[in-house]
């Protein structure tokens, strides 16, 4: 899913396309300017992966909606890619961990069985249970600050928005916060994008320990139960149409990575939009009631994820005239159909009072996001307070020129010094 970068797992070849280049750090200093050639040049694109997979690019808002909207384009590879040649998939008919944990969620899954999970996870991480979760979450926030306070300086990523999330989706599971790290490295390991031979065993060992952890705590809390998401999907795991063990496993791993680098990187990716833009700073400080409009316009200017996940052509199927055949890939650049200046006014301009925002930051159709309400409150609680706390955060003077992750999936930077 939303993977960690590294020049090795990334899908993207220098040599199979013309304007993009996920590697090169030099295009995510300014992707804006490509992304608008791109729209405007070659606005549905093929590219050439590594393997030889053929995938294409679509950075127009309207094509992005017909693409994601179309159930002819799917996620599962069974009938169509990988299903033989998945090294996780092993030799037997048993499923290995990492295979489990990739394949038994609702966002590697079509209908009928997304519906199935979809719903159930739904049942249990309901609006009430968000809404619930905001005293929390300010609190958190306020420790975070109090920690970096007397310091008038931080590391905004490491120091702020990086502990947020993971604290968050960790009480709302119920799992211990000191857990954190262990959940972390799990997690990043697990989200290679592309499965070796070198580095296999290690994905393996790690979804084997995080799926052992797992039926440790599920053990606990059927016999302790909670307020917890956890125990509320085992909960309803006896009540109705329930689960198996391992698609539980896999939407719970779902919830955590999927809400986590995201969430990060729309806090930090949202600060340095308005520390870049003085006036709507000033404009968010003296009107905080702006706030919403304000995330929506950081989701929108600048969103943490960058491409969709990839779907297939299950059959040939023409987008905007382009005729993509049968098993070929389909990516939809989220930030590029969120640039779009036939869909948003003055489209490059960060306007944190705009109107009718109909982004596409977390997605559209049946996998849209299911933890944009948590993100937009832990967002909006988080920027706001930082504010209120900490009124003259400013970029570090004397701090190294900002870099940018040079990943095709999150967008983020990768250091982030303030002084305040
Ligand atoms: C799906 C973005 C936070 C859980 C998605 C998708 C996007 C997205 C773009 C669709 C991917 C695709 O169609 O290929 C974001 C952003 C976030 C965020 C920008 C934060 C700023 C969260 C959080 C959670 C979460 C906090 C849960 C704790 C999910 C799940 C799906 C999903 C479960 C799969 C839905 C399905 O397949 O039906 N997200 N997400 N996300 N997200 Fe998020």
């Amino acid at each position: 899913l939303f993977a960690v970068e590294s020049k090795k797992t990334c899908p993207f070849s220098t040599k199979s396309h013309v304007l993009i280049n996920f590697d090169d750090p030099a295009f995510h200093e300014n992707p804006e300017l490509i992304f608008q050639k791109l729209r405007n040049t070659a606005p549905i694109q093929k590219i050439i992966l590594d393997d030889g997979f053929p995938v294409w690019l679509i950075s127009k808002f309207n094509d992005a909606i017909e693409v994601l909207r179309d159930h002819r384009f799917i996620k599962s590879p069974n009938s169509l890619r990988t299903s033989d040649t998945d090294p996780l998939k092993g030799k037997t008919n048993r499923a290995s961990p990492a295979y489990i944990l990739r394949r038994f969620h609702m966002l590697a899954n079509d209908p009928p069985n997304h519906t199935r999970l979809r719903i159930f996870a739904q049942k249990a991480f309901t609006p009430k249970l968000i809404t619930a979760m905001r005293p929390r979450i300010q609190q958190i926030t306020n420790e975070l600050i109090d920690k970096i306070q007397t310091d008038k300086k931080c590391d905004f990523i490491d120091d702020f928005a990086y502990q947020l999330p993971i604290i968050v989706i960790a009480e709302l599971l119920g799992l211990p916060v000191e857990d954190r790290e262990k959940l972390r490295n799990w997690s990043d390991v697990l989200i290679e994008v592309q499965v070796t031979e070198k580095n296999k065993q290690s994905i393996e060992e790690s979804a084997d320990a995080f799926i052992n952890y797992l039926s440790n705590v599920f053990a606990l809390r059927r016999k302790n139960p909670g307020n917890d998401l956890i125990s509320a999907f085992l909960r309803l795991e006896l009540a109705e149409d329930h689960l198996t063990e391992n698609e539980l496993y896999a939407t719970i791993f779902l919830l955590i990575i999927a809400g986590h680098e995201t969430t990060v990187n729309l806090i930090s990716n949202g600060m340095h939009s308005l520390l870049s833009h003085p006036k709507q700073l000033n404009l968010l400080k003296n009107n905080p009631d702006l706030i919403h409009s304000a995330v929506e316009e950081m989701l929108r200017y600048n969103g943490p994820v960058i491409n969709s996940t990839m779907r297939l052509a299950a059959e040939d199927i023409l987008i905007n005239g382009i005729k993509i055949k049968k098993g070929e890939g389909v990516l939809v650049i989220f930030l590029s159909a969120n640039q779009d200046e036939a869909k948003f006014d003055d489209s490059l301009r960060f306007d944190i009072t705009r109107q009718n925002n109909k982004h596409l930051a977390f997605g559209y159709g049946i996998h849209f996001c299911i933890g944009a309400p948590l993100a937009r409150l832990e967002c909006e609680i988080a920027i706001k307070t930082i504010l209120e706390r900490l009124p003259n955060i400013k970029f570090n003077p004397d701090a190294d020129s900002l870099e940018w992750r040079a990943s095709n999936i999150i967008r983020g930077l990768k250091k982030f010094p303030v002084v305040f």
